[in-house]
C-alpha cells in the first residue's frame, strides 16, 4: 500500500479535478492533432502515472474503440480510478518496472510524470513494452499564468500559515519530487537519446476563466469547485506532513476560512459580478516512435 503521493504531494481532488478541466471535451481539438494517435485500428494505449485517472477517461471518450491501461503506484489513486471509471483496467505498480511483456502496448502516454522519475528507467520501460513503430507522449506542464480573484487573496493568518508551513515541509526533497526537470529542449532530446525517432513537439495552451461568457455555468463552477478542493487538499497535506506545525485548530482555522472565501466567490459569480480570475496552463506534447525493428536511421 502506497500513498505517499496522495497524501503528501498532491490530493486526489486537486488532480483528478484539475485534470478534468484541462482535458474537458471542449477542447479535444487542442490535443488531439498533437497526439496523433490512428483511428483505422485498435489501439492499446497505456498511461503511466495515471494518478486519479482522468487523462485515461478523457482518452476513452476520444478514442472510443482503444483498449486502455493506466498505471500509478500510489493505492488511492488507483482505488479511486476504479470506482469512478470502470471501463478502464487500472493497475498499481511502477513505471520503472512496467508488469507488462515486451511490445504489449500502441501508444504509451504520461502527462506531467517525465520529471518525477529516472530518465533512462522513465523512456526505457515504455520503450520495452511499445510495439516497433509504437508511438510515446509525454506531456509537461510548462510554465503558466495564474491571475486570483480578490476575494480569494491570502489573508494575513494564511500567510502565516504558508510560512510556517514552507520553512519546515521538506517532502518534495524527501519523496524526489521533480528530481528530473528538463527544459522544453531537453525533452524531445531524451526521448530521441532512449531510442526514439521522428520527434515532433507542440504546445496545447488552456486558459480557465470562470467568469468568461464561453464557458457554461456548470464548467464555470467545477473551475471554482476545482481550485475550492485543491486548497483545502493542500491543508490537509500540510497537516499530514507536519503535525506539531500545523496544529488541529490551526488546520479548522484554515479550512473555516478556504469555505468563507469559496462561498463569496460562488455568490459574486452567480450575481453575475465578475472577478477575472484566470489559469492558464501550457502542456507541451513530445512525441516520438520507437524505431521499426529494420528502422537503421
Ligand atoms: C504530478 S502527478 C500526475 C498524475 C496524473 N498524470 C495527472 O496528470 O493527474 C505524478 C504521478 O506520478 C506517479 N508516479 C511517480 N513516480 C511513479 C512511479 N515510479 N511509478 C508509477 N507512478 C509514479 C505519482 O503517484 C503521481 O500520481
Amino acid at each position: 500500500m502506497n500513498t505517499i503521493w496522495s497524501a503528501y504531494i498532491q490530493g486526489t481532488q486537486t488532480l483528478y479535478r484539475s485534470r478534468k478541466l484541462r482535458f474537458d471535451d471542449g477542447f479535444a481539438a487542442r490535443y488531439l492533432p498533437l497526439f496523433d494517435i490512428p483511428r483505422d485500428r485498435r489501439i492499446r494505449i497505456l498511461e503511466i502515472g495515471c494518478g486519479p485517472g482522468a487523462l485515461a477517461a478523457a482518452l476513452q471518450r476520444w478514442y472510443p474503440n482503444a483498449d486502455i491501461t493506466a498505471l500509478d503506484r500510489d493505492s488511492a489513486f488507483i482505488r479511486f480510478a476504479k470506482e469512478n471509471h470502470p471501463g478502464i483496467q487500472f493497475v498499481e505498480g511502477d513505471a520503472t518496472a512496467l508488469p507488462f511483456a515486451d511490445g504489449s502496448f500502441d501508444v504509451t502516454i504520461s502527462n506531467t510524470v517525465s520529471e518525477h522519475i529516472e530518465p533512462s528507467a522513465f523512456y526505457g520501460e515504455q520503450h520495452r513494452v511499445l510495439c516497433p513503430g509504437g508511438i510515446c507522449l509525454v506531456l509537461s506542464a510548462r510554465k503558466g499564468y495564474h491571475h486570483s480573484a480578490p476575494c480569494l487573496a491570502e489573508n494575513e493568518m494564511e500567510r502565516a500559515f504558508w510560512e510556517a508551513v514552507a520553512q519546515q515541509d521538506d517532502s518534495m526533497k524527501k519523496y524526489a519530487v521533480c528530481a528530473y526537470p528538463m527544459s522544453e529542449a531537453e525533452l524531445p532530446r531524451a526521448m530521441q537519446q532512449h531510442g526514439f525517432s521522428s520527434i515532433s513537439t507542440g504546445y496545447a495552451a488552456i486558459d480557465l476563466t470562470p467568469d468568461d461568457p464561453k464557458y457554461p455555468a456548470p464548467l464555470a463552477l467545477d473551475m471554482i469547485e476545482a481550485a475550492h478542493l485543491c486548497e483545502v487538499e493542500f491543508v490537509e497535506s500540510a497537516a499530514h506532513s507536519l503535525p506539531d506545525c500545523v496544529t488541529q485548530e490551526k488546520k479548522q482555522q484554515m479550512l473555516q476560512r478556504i469555505e468563507q472565501k469559496y462561498a463569496e466567490r460562488r455568490r459574486l459569480y452567480e450575481q453575475g459580478e465578475a472577478q477575472w480570475d484566470t489559469t492558464v496552463s501550457i502542456t507541451m506534447i513530445v512525441r516520438g516512435i520507437k524505431k521499426e525493428r529494420n528502422d537503421t536511421q
